[in-house]
């Protein structure tokens, strides 16, 4: 993939990942439309875009809204423009037990984390297809890979999207299709922060998994150079990223450090 003069949609791009994305890629890019449900904070991200010289379109988006994200996309493509990549990191965490979570809690997270995805994707390829390819990343997580104690619901969103964008690769790839499945280990975002509890209220707390986690440049870095290949799995982030291994090569040694994990 090469990025100059391209056009790029990504979402969650008022922080974390998505913003430190969106503002490594404006330097080569000819266009970028970032979404979020932050409008200040997507103002922010699009006024450093605009000052690296590139092109740069708001669209505020409620991922749990698939009516809006459909609207939202339609106008975007009604105005004639082509979306050669499509980023997705928008999404919630989650910070509850199984027992003491309502099943609600469990539909909100999927709604963001897998069916906004869907929806969005959903829209936009079509448009690829039609003019020969593009290029599709989700943000899973290590917890894509493996269920892990207070992340049910959003364990079970990111093991929904691996299996629903690796089906997607597999039937579009004839079309030129690349799909990027990105695995973030532990990154110094706020997502924590904004996590759901089982109240369904925010976290509030910086977990020391997060705060000792690279920063959103460095995980933005290794993404790019991920999607410059075209990688199927792009593994983002440190050391923990070994915890993948281990579940894989050794998995009875994983279930018991899993079962060790205290409340955070
Ligand atoms: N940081 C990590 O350690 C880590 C690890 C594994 C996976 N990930 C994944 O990486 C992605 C990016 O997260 P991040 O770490 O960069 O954290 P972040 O800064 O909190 O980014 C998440 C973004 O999603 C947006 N968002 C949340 N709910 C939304 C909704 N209903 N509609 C539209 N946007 C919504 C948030 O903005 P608003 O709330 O303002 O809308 C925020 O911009 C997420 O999908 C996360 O699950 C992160």
């Amino acid at each position: 993939m090469d990025f100059t003069g391209k056009t790029f949609w990504i979402t969650g791009a008022s922080s974390g990942m998505g913003k430190a994305l969106s503002i490594s890629l404006s330097k080569v890019a000819r266009l970028i439309i970032i979404s979020d449900r932050d409008k200040e904070g997507l103002q922010t991200t699009a006024a450093e875009i605009s000052r690296n010289g590139c092109e740069v379109r708001v669209e505020v988006l409620d991922m749990a809204e698939a009516d809006s994200i459909r609207r939202v996309a339609d106008s975007v493509f009604s105005e004639g423009i082509s979306v050669d990549g499509l980023y997705q990191f928008a999404g919630i965490s989650q910070r509850s037990l199984v027992l003491d979570t309502p099943v609600e809690i469990d539909r909100r997270i999927m709604e963001i984390n897998f069916f906004g995805v869907v929806t969005l994707a959903k829209v936009v390829l079509p448009h690829m297809v039609s003019r020969g390819g593009g290029q599709l990343a989700i943000a899973s997580s290590m917890v894509g890979k493996f269920g892990f104690p207070y992340r049910s619901a959003y364990a079970a969103s990111k093991h929904a999207l691996q299996g629903f964008f690796e089906s997607l690769r597999a039937e579009n790839s004839k079309h030129n299709i690349s799909v990027s499945i990105l695995i973030p280990g532990r990154i110094n975002t706020n997502i924590s922060k904004y996590a759901l509890t089982s109240q369904g209220t925010e976290y509030g707390k910086m977990d020391p998994g997060q705060a000792n986690g690279i920063s959103s440049a460095k995980a933005a870095r290794q993404i790019l150079h991920g999607l410059k290949r075209e990688k199927k799995e792009i593994l983002v982030g440190g050391s923990e990223l070994l915890m993948v291994q281990i579940r894989r090569f050794f998995p009875s040694l994983f279930y018991l450090l899993a079962r060790k994990i205290k409340p955070v």
